[in-house]
């Protein structure tokens, strides 16, 4: 019997997963019912880049247009008084944006070498520029002007023949200064002239020719998700498009619709609510704490250290998220070696703890009852603690043997260490001598509940 009913259930979560003949309405109501992909779920662990025209300044941080111009924030207007001639324009730093030194292939190399299996790359920021040739913005996309080359599917095709990274993009909806998108703005988004000439085509145009399997909407927060078209575009995308049955999607396709509406949720940048969520999310994250796109003068203490990092990822996928860390690629499309040391730090990390990582999933407890920097995920009848601070023995309040001969091993080390049942509940641990990485170690508990 027990037998039986896993059977129907694998087969329906796997109707529903892949051979999906759902259609979709375009209303939240029928779209929300989609199930995410298996893939993301299990994938745990994504790369976000942001790379355009605002690389060239790399001044403060990606918003440098708006904070000059918009919102005219001092430090921007005296940075541009110092450093460039009086009628320099925002537009005169996409011929700096050379990346001569961009190698997809070892970006692709790097990212596989991380553990990474996926990522999302800036197609277009809220500047407007396309990394890819968009024949909807004219003359300020990354063929006509800066890198001539076409960065999207130059690193898509680099992923694809290399490794097993799904490919995901970044996407903004708004764009702060395009003229069509102020005029609609201005008309209270009565009209959609923005949405029908250049947001809604370049969505079409990324699916239909790079075909990726992740789309992380952006710049939703000014009009409602019926300005956008939004829920046209995701029936479309989940009914007909060519990435229908891999396809995921976050939350951010209009005013109010983050953590409501879409496919996974993402709520507020750097989202790590620390409590195990009902609804799949991603914890989109910076490895310098200041900043998405890169900063030329950002000092060693603004990046996170590897113990920093590891702690937000297990903090994040004890509780059902996914952690999405960001890089700031240069102009001159290199990834920086402080980005590129902590991507490599994570693969090692993850070469050796990776099973209590990828299609984990939380276990009932996700955090310890009595130990605050001792975290838990679980998979095919074992628990692991990820354990962030240690000493020669520990002791945790939430695991529980079955048995006398339940065993616990080190990941990576000594196998069936020496452990005793704590009264009232919980076990002691014995860690031996460790020469291993001194970074978040993780125990595997065999026969625990
Ligand atoms: C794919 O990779 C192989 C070996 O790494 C290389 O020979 C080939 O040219 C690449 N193809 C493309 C389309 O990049
Ligand atoms: C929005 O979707 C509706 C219904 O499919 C369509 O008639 C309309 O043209 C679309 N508008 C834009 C701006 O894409
Ligand atoms: C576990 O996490 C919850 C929620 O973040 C928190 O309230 C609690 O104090 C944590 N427990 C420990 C032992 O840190
Ligand atoms: C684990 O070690 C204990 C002694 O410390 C031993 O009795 C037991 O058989 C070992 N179990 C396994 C599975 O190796």
């Amino acid at each position: 019997m027990k037998i039986f009913v896993c059977v129907v259930l694998f087969a329906a979560t796997c109707c529903l997963n892949f051979a999906s003949s759902t259609t979709y309405e375009p209303t939240w109501d029928s779209l929300d019912k989609r199930p995410i992909p298996s893939w993301y779920d299990e994938a745990k662990f994504g790369i976000f880049m942001h790379w355009g025209v605002f690389s060239v300044p790399s001044f403060e941080n990606e918003w440098f247009w708006w904070n000059w111009k918009g919102a005219k924030i001092p430090s921007y207007i005296e940075f541009m008084k110092e450093n460039y001639p009086p009628n320099f324009e925002y537009a005169d730093f996409a011929p700096q944006f050379t990346a001569e030194f961009f190698d997809p292939d070892s970006w692709a190399d790097l990212f596989k070498a991380s553990g990474a299996k996926y990522i999302a790359l800036t197609s277009k920021h809220h500047e407007g520029f396309t990394n890819w040739p968009s024949v909807n913005s004219w003359n300020w996309n990354s063929v006509d002007v800066g890198p001539r080359r076409d960065l999207v599917g130059d690193l898509a095709a680099s992923i694809r023949n290399r490794t097993s990274i799904h490919f995901g993009l970044y996407h903004s909806l708004f764009e702060w200064f395009n003229p069509l998108y102020l005029k609609d703005k201005e008309g209270g988004f009565k009209t959609q002239d923005f949405v029908r000439t250049k947001t809604m085509p370049e969505l079409y145009d990324l699916i239909n020719n790079y075909k990726p399997e992740l789309i992380w909407s952006d710049g939703q927060w000014e009009a409602s998700s019926d300005y956008w078209n939004s829920t046209e575009f995701l029936a479309w995308l989940y009914n007909s498009s060519p990435v229908k049955n891999t396809i995921v999607v976050n939350d951010r396709w209009g005013k109010g619709t983050p953590c409501k509406h879409g496919g996974y949720y993402t709520c507020q940048d750097r989202y790590n609510p620390g409590t195990l969520q009902t609804h799949k999310w991603e914890n989109a994250m910076t490895i310098d704490k200041r900043s998405w796109g890169y900063r030329r003068n950002a000092p060693l203490s603004d990046y996170l250290t590897i113990d920093e990092l590891l702690k937000t990822f297990v903090t994040t996928i004890s509780c059902g998220g996914n952690m999405l860390a960001n890089i700031g690629p240069t102009k001159e499309g290199t990834i920086p070696t402080i980005f590129e040391e902590r991507l490599r730090q994570m693969g090692k990390w993850l070469g050796i703890n990776g099973e209590a990582v990828y299609s984990s999933v939380p276990w009932k407890h996700q955090n310890d009852t009595t130990n605050p920097d001792v975290w838990y995920t679980a998979k095919g009848g074992k628990v692991y603690a990820f354990v962030l601070e240690w000493s020669s023995s520990i002791k945790l309040g939430s695991p529980l043997a079955t048995s006398s001969s339940s065993t616990i091993d080190l990941i990576g080390g000594a196998r069936n260490l020496t452990w005793e049942p704590l009264k009232p509940s919980g076990v002691k641990v014995d860690i031996p001598a460790w020469s291993g990485l001194k970074w978040c170690l993780v125990l595997r508990f065999n026969g625990f509940e």
